[in-house]
C-alpha cells in the first residue's frame, strides 16, 4: 500500500510518496506566490494551492502503481483564513499565518475582551496570524465580503474540501484559529459568537488520524488515483511535521527551520494558563503540546541570499563560518523580517543588523543572520524551560536543516543535542503516516512514529561554544527592547 503526504507550504505544495513501511518512493515540489499587498500583510490565492495539487499528483506518480495508493494526509501551514461562500466560492485571498494586518482586533481581543477569558475559552491568547483576529477584521473592513461567508476554513481544510467534498478540519490545525476550546477539543461557544459564526459555518471537527472520506470520483480520474482513497484530516504543518519526526510523546521536542521556525513540544495533557507566552495546541496523536513559532526562520536566509546578495550559493556563501565561534564583535542580527509572534506579540518588530564596523564582512553577516534565527529559537525554548520543561534533545526538520553550519549553531545555541531524522520532509512524511493509521495499517500515531520513523545523525554542542554563545545570547536579548520604540513609530 501507497500513501501520500502533502506539505501545503507558503511558498510552495510538496508531495511525498511513500510505502507503507516509510520508504520514500517519490517528492515533488510545485511552487507559487505570496501576495503582499502592504508591508506586514501576506496572502494566497487558495486556487494555487489546488492548481499545484492537479500539478504536482500526477507528476508524483510517474512511473509508480497508482493503483496502490491508499490514502492522502495532508500538513498545511497554519492559521490562514478560507472563507467561501455560499456557492463554495472563495470570498477573498487566504489570509496567512504571517500575516499582520489585524493590529487593531488584536488589541481589542487581548485588551477588551481580555487574555483571562480567552485564555479560558480557548487556551490561547490572539496573536495577528491566528485565524479568528483575521474574520473580525473582515467584519470590520470588507462587510460586505464577511456577509458573504458560508464557510470558515483553513488552508489545508480547503485542499481537502476540494479532494473529498467534506467540509472538516483537525484539532491541531484547529488550535491555531482562536476558536477551538484547545481542553476539550470542541467549538469555543463564546468565541464563535464574538466573531459572529455559528457552528455550521465552521468544518466539523476530528482527530488528524481519522478518515474524513474519500476521494471524489471526478478528482480521483483526474489525478489519477483509484476511487476509494482515504482523505485524512491531516493536521497543522507543524504536527504533522512532529509526527513525520516521531514526536510524539512526553519528553520529545522538535524544532522545524522553515519558512517559520518552530519549537513543537507534547505534553503529557492540556497546559492551562501558559497560552499567554507558549502556544497551547491540540497534539496530531490525540493529545496536546506547547509550541513557539518565529515568523522569518529559513526565509530571513532566502531573503539575505536570493534578495540582498542576488545567489542561490547558500553553501558557498556559509563555506567560511565556524559556526562553533561566537565572537563577541560579530555584528548581530533580529530576525523579526514580517513582525514576531514567540515571545513578542509584536507584529510591527522589523529586522536589524546590530555593531557593524568597518571591519564586518559579507559573511559575518550571513553568519549573523543564522544565529539570529538561533537566537529567536531559544526565545521559545528559554519560556518552555521556564514552564519546566526538561529540554535535552530535539529533533529538526525543514529546509533550513540542510545546512550543517546551522544545525552546529542552533545546537551551540540552544546547549542540546539535535537528531536528524532519516527525511527532512517532516509535514508531508506525517501526513503520509497520520493517512496510514486512518487507512488502518497503523493501530495508532505513536505506532507508526515507532515503525517509520529512524534517526541519521545527532549534532552535538559543542561545551565551549555553548558558553560563548550565552554571552552573546544574553547581549542579543536586550537589542529588541531598545529598537522597539523605534519600531512602533516606524509603524505608526
Ligand atoms: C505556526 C505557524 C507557522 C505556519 C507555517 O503557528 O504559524 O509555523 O504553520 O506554515
Amino acid at each position: 500500500m501507497y500513501f501520500i503526504g502533502i506539505d501545503l507550504g507558503t511558498s510552495a505544495c510538496k508531495f511525498l510518496l511513500m510505502d507503507e513501511k516509510g520508504t520514500i518512493l517519490n517528492v515533488v515540489s510545485e511552487g507559487y506566490d505570496v501576495e503582499y499587498p502592504h508591508p506586514g500583510w501576506s496572502q494566497q490565492n487558495p486556487a494555487d494551492w489546488w492548481a499545484a495539487v492537479r500539478r504536482g499528483v500526477p507528476v508524483l506518480l510517474d512511473g509508480h502503481d497508482a493503483a496502490q495508493v491508499a490514502g492522502i494526509g495532508c500538513g498545511g501551514q497554519m492559521h490562514g483564513l478560507v472563507a467561501l461562500d455560499a456557492d463554495d466560492e472563495v470570498i477573498r485571498p487566504a489570509i496567512l499565518w504571517n500575516d499582520g494586518r489585524t493590529v487593531e482586533q488584536v488589541r481589542y481581543l487581548n485588551e477588551e475582551v481580555g487574555t483571562e477569558k480567552l485564555l479560558a475559552w480557548t487556551g490561547n491568547i490572539a496573536y495577528a496570524g491566528f485565524t479568528a483576529p483575521k474574520i473580525l477584521w473582515m467584519r470590520d473592513e470588507e462587510p460586505e465580503n464577511y456577509a458573504r461567508i458560508a464557510h470558515v476554513m483553513l488552508p489545508k481544510d480547503y485542499v481537502n474540501h476540494l479532494l473529498c467534498g467534506a467540509y472538516a478540519t483537525d484539532v491541531s490545525d484547529a488550535s491555531g484559529m482562536l476558536l477551538l476550546d484547545v481542553a476539550t477539543r470542541t467549538w469555543s461557544a463564546p468565541m464563535l459568537e464574538l466573531c459572529g459564526l455559528t457552528a455550521d459555518q465552521l468544518p466539523a471537527v476530528h482527530e488528524s488520524y481519522e478518515a474524513i472520506g474519500t476521494l471524489l470520483p471526478e478528482v480521483a480520474a483526474e489525478l489519477g488515483l483509484p476511487e476509494g482513497v482515504v482523505v485524512c484530516a491531516g493536521a497543522g504543518d507543524n504536527a504533522a511535521a512532529a509526527v513525520g519526526t516521531g514526536c510524539v510523546g512526553a519528553g520529545s521536542m522538535n524544532v522545524s527551520l522553515g519558512t517559520s521556525g518552530t519549537v513543537f513540544i507534547p505534553t503529557a495533557g492540556f497546559s492551562a494558563g501558559v497560552g499567554d507566552r507558549i502556544h497551547s495546541f491540540c497534539h496530531a496523536d490525540g493529545g496536546w503540546h506547547l509550541m513557539g513559532c518565529i515568523l522569518s526562520a529559513a526565509s530571513c536566509n532566502a531573503w539575505w541570499m536570493g534578495d540582498v546578495l542576488g545567489t542561490d550559493d547558500f553553501a558557498g556563501e556559509q563555506a567560511g563560518i565556524d559556526p562553533d565561534a561566537a565572537p563577541a564583535e560579530a555584528p548581530y542580527f533580529l530576525p523579526y523580517l514580517m513582525g514576531e509572534r514567540t515571545p513578542h506579540n509584536d507584529t510591527l518588530a522589523r529586522g536589524a543588523f546590530v555593531g557593524m564596523s568597518m571591519s564586518t564582512t559579507r559573511s559575518d553577516l550571513t553568519r549573523a543572520v543564522l544565529e539570529g534565527v538561533a537566537f529567536a529559537i531559544r526565545d521559545s525554548v528559554e519560556i518552555a524551560r521556564s514552564l519546566g520543561v526538561d529540554v535535552r534533545r530535539s529533533t529538526v526538520c525543514g529546509g533550513g536543516a540542510k545546512s550543517r553550519a546551522w544545525l552546529r549553531m542552533l545546537a551551540d545555541v540552544l546547549g542540546i543535542e539535535l537528531a536528524l531524522p532519516a527525511t527532512e520532509q517532516g509535514p508531508g512524511y506525517g501526513g503520509a503516516m497520520l493517512a496510514a493509521v486512518a487507512a488502518g495499517v497503523y493501530p495508532s500515531v505513536e505506532a507508526a512514529c515507532e515503525a517509520i520513523v529512524s534517526v541519521r545523525d545527532v549534532v552535538a554542542p559543542d561545551a565551549d561554544a555553548v558558553a560563548a554563545y550565552e554571552g552573546r545570547y544574553r547581549a542579543w536579548r536586550g537589542m529588541y527592547p531598545a529598537l522597539k520604540p523605534s519600531f512602533a513609530q516606524m509603524g505608526a
